[in-house]
């Protein structure tokens, strides 16, 4: 494995002229008092290192004899004692297929070493305001050495925009732990819809969700869930999730786990009393329509806009339909009107990060669907009361997501273990 992680760098390296990278890790976050939050390491440091520990940073020398550097933590047999295990320089170099390694007290003097007589350096640039400092400061200390014939760097670049290009595709390893990871939250969903029931509060299926992850060895939610019943559902970003459901509810569910650094980013919607009725049931056949024709259109060769735009025109038909909109689907297309019932696009990249790092235009135009890309696909239609919305929509909040990977031939959809149609979901719900 730690071979796969060399190739990425040494990828990198070779994109980067002459130059030097540095990549730092995700800093250790306090909560509150003495409580941190979770670790969660950088996803492009991650990705190039497969190193864990926080304090840690790699760094990449570009050239004939590319080099390959990790500063990390020292051994400290005493704070091992509190925090456990640590790898130190010789293990994590030895261990992570490094060229070399060093305590990371070292590293701005070697920095300012490894930085003489490159053109350029690349860092995330403009990430964070410490960082920005050190480099320019560091770039300072190399110039004062001109006089001894040493060059400092030209440039500064947003090392950025190569990695993130690299993580957009992804290989096959990582579609395989990203297949687990949807597996897992895809379960998460078939047993919330079987355990809800009316009197519940939302959290106690958030809690159904949670469990259901971390006994899968995926301990944390790649974001914060959305449990919302009823009216809720109209809310994008609830996150309260303290609310007792009705039997009358339809439940919108956004929930998905992090599986060794993937994201999974599912939503189902459904009934708490089990059965889809009357204008609920309309609504939900309309964003299930819109979704599944949005995934025939995430296609290779197809554009990033395509699998949006097919599933516009079948929720504009249906919003006609509900007479929420007036007009045609190219007029209401034209003039915006459905954003007052679906306001957000249809998807996102989708990998380490939940939102993942990727260009979605190229020379201003979106970019095609290429094999490796990872997207979602997630239509909705969000009714608040109205004085020109028929009162049987009121409060209607539906969303319909599922991650899919783009194939040499078509696509993957990695979430079809979480039931959709209102056939499926009423016949799980409906088992005892
Ligand atoms: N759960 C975040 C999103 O759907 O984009
Ligand atoms: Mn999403
Ligand atoms: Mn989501």
């Amino acid at each position: 494995m730690s071979d796969t992680y060399a190739k990425r760098r040494l990828r990198l390296t070779q994109q980067m002229g002459s130059g030097i990278a540095i990549i730092p890790n995700a800093p250790e976050m306090r909560r509150n008092g003495d409580a941190d939050y979770p670790y969660r390491f950088d996803s492009s440091f991650y990705y190039l290192t497969g190193f864990p520990e926080p304090e840690s940073v790699l760094v990449l020398v570009s050239g004939d004899a590319p080099q390959s550097i990790l500063f990390c933590r020292e051994k400290d047999i005493e704070r091992e004692i509190w925090d456990g295990y640590r790898h130190g320089p010789e293990a994590a170099r030895e261990h992570f297929g490094f060229d070399s390694a060093h305590p990371i007290s070292e590293l701005d003097q070697q920095l300012a070493l490894l930085m003489e007589n490159q053109e350029a350096v690349y860092y995330p640039m403009g990430a964070d305001a410490g960082w920005d400092q050190r480099m320019l400061r560091l770039r300072e200390e190399v110039q004062k050495k001109t006089r001894s014939g040493v060059r400092a760097p030209d440039e500064m670049r947003d090392v950025r925009a190569l990695i993130n290009e690299m993580r957009l595709f992804k290989d096959a390893h990582e579609i395989a732990l990203m297949r687990r990871a949807a597996a897992i939250s895809a379960s998460a969903h078939r047993r919330a819809m079987q355990f809800v029931r009316a009197g519940a509060y939302e959290y106690e299926v958030e809690a159904e969700l949670l469990h259901e992850f971390c006994r899968n060895g995926a301990r944390h939610p790649a974001y914060t869930s959305i449990v919302a019943g009823g009216a809720n559902a109209c809310v994008l970003h609830y996150v309260a999730n303290d609310a007792k459901l009705k039997k009358s509810d339809l439940l919108l569910i956004d929930a998905g786990c992090e599986y060794r650094g993937y994201a999974s980013d599912i939503t189902r919607t459904f009934p708490v009393g089990g059965k889809f009725t009357g204008a609920k049931k309309d609504v939900y056949e309309i964003v299930l329509a819109a979704q599944l024709e949005a995934i025939r259109a995430a296609m290779p060769g197809n554009s990033w806009d395509d699998p949006h735009q097919a599933a516009l025109r079948v929720l504009i038909q249906g919003f006609m339909d509900l007479r929420l909109c007036k007009g045609t689907v190219d007029s209401i297309l034209e003039d915006g009107s459905y954003k007052k019932y679906y306001m957000h696009r249809t998807g996102h990249w989708l990998g380490m990060d939940v939102h993942d790092v990727g260009e979605y235009k190229s020379d201003e135009k979106w970019r095609s669907l290429e094999p490796g890309m990872v997207l979602t696909v997630e239509p909705g239609c969000y009714i608040r009361p109205a004085d020109d919305v028929p009162r049987a929509l009121w409060n209607i909040g539906i969303r319909i997501e599922d991650d899919v990977a783009i194939t040499g031939s078509g696509h993957e959809v990695l979430t079809d273990g979480a039931p959709k149609t209102v056939r499926d979901i009423e016949e799980l719900m409906g088992k005892p």
